[in-house]
């Protein structure tokens, strides 16, 4: 793999993260062959919000690969707490580590970290923007629970403009064949325009809709999110959009047999308990799937030499449009964009800026 880091799934090739996919599938065929692949080495997991899955399924895998464990999952109690940059964080904790997996509230934190970082930096989420992880984890699933990625009409159900899972997984989605996109959401949680964008380019099919109802039969995959009531702006805002979409049985009578449902969880009541019974929900086995991914990722990131992160873009001391970006966050960040025709986007969180 030629990219250092996971910061976002498409600074790699589809060959290479399809390689990735394929270490975890043979893994999860006998994990107990790897057990040794990362003996000697630690990770480092800096968690600066809540996880359950994703940060105990890097731990697991780590340690299911023969390594360590170091790091904290509540920033206040650590020095970030007296104030501590993310940057010097990156510094000292990638001189203790092996490689490090950071989720952070900020968008583009990860690439800052992987700017100052002596070691793989993996974006274990960053704000509302991208989880690479979490997608690796959802083609595996999709490749062992359907067998192929390419030829999937593929519907995704909810928080689309917050839901970085979504962002992640459509990005990767557009570099496979005849996916076609239904995105099914309120006008006020539609998928960002940036992301459209970047399927029309790829050349894939997209098409709003606004009722679970009228697009499930036509679904391979659906996947289904949670409203992260944590990235809006008021407590308001938040109960105009929950409970809009929630799936059940009833709806999924409608559905395809083989449809498979996932979902990166948390849930909190978009899918109703009575479809974990349903032979289609597969969100339970997509979550232990990403120990695999993880363990695939990992030691094929400590499998190369390091080299720190070399921003792509454009210096600029233009400000991102986006508030919720990590350099209009964290002071002494150098900024850096990019140009899609007329366009210009900011390399950190892929906001558009005017
Ligand atoms: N899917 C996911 O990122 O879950 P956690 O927030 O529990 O890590």
């Amino acid at each position: 793999m030629n990219t250092k880091h996971l910061i976002d799934l498409n600074d790699c090739s589809k060959e290479e993260w399809e390689d990735i996919i394929n270490l975890a599938v043979n893994i999860s065929d006998a994990p107990e062959r790897y057990a040794e692949t990362c003996k000697g080495k630690i990770l480092a997991t800096l968690f600066y919000e809540p996880s359950t899955r994703t940060q105990m399924s890097f731990q697991t895998a780590m340690l299911k690969l023969g390594g360590n464990v170091i790091g904290f999952d509540n920033p206040l109690n650590s020095s970030v707490s007296k104030g501590e940059t993310l940057a010097d964080t990156t510094k000292i904790v990638s001189g203790y580590a092996d490689i490090l997996a950071i989720r952070h509230p900020v968008e583009g934190a990860s690439l800052v970290s992987a700017q100052y970082s002596n070691c793989p930096i993996i974006n274990a989420g960053d704000g509302g923007h991208l989880h690479p992880t979490q997608t690796l984890t959802d083609l595996v699933t999709m490749k062992k629970e359907i067998g192929h990625i390419d030829n999937l009409t593929v519907g995704f159900c909810g928080d689309l403009k917050y839901g970085r899972t979504v962002h992640s997984l459509i990005k990767a989605l557009c570099h496979y064949q005849n996916i076609k996109f239904i995105l099914i959401s309120t006008p006020e949680l539609t998928l960002p325009d940036y992301f459209k964008e970047y399927i029309v380019q790829n050349n894939c099919a997209f098409q709003d809709v606004l009722s679970l109802e009228e697009a499930i039969c036509e679904l391979d995959v659906l996947y289904m999110t949670r409203i992260q009531k944590e990235r809006f702006a008021s407590e308001a805002l938040y109960n105009e959009q929950k409970n809009v979409y929630i799936l059940d049985n009833k709806k999924l009578e409608h559905a395809k047999s083989s449809l498979k449902i996932l979902h990166p969880l948390p849930r909190v009541d978009e899918i109703a308990a009575e479809v974990d019974e349903d032979d289609r929900a597969t969100y339970f086995k997509q979550a232990k799937y990403g120990v695999f991914a993880r363990m695939a990722l990992i030691s094929t990131l400590l499998g190369q030499t390091h080299e720190k992160y070399q921003l792509k873009g454009t210096s600029s001391e233009k400000a991102c449009s986006n508030s919720r970006c990590i350099t209009n966050q964290e002071n002494g960040i150098r900024k850096s964009f990019y140009q899609i025709g007329e366009k210009s986007y900011c390399e950190y969180c892929d906001a558009e800026c005017k």
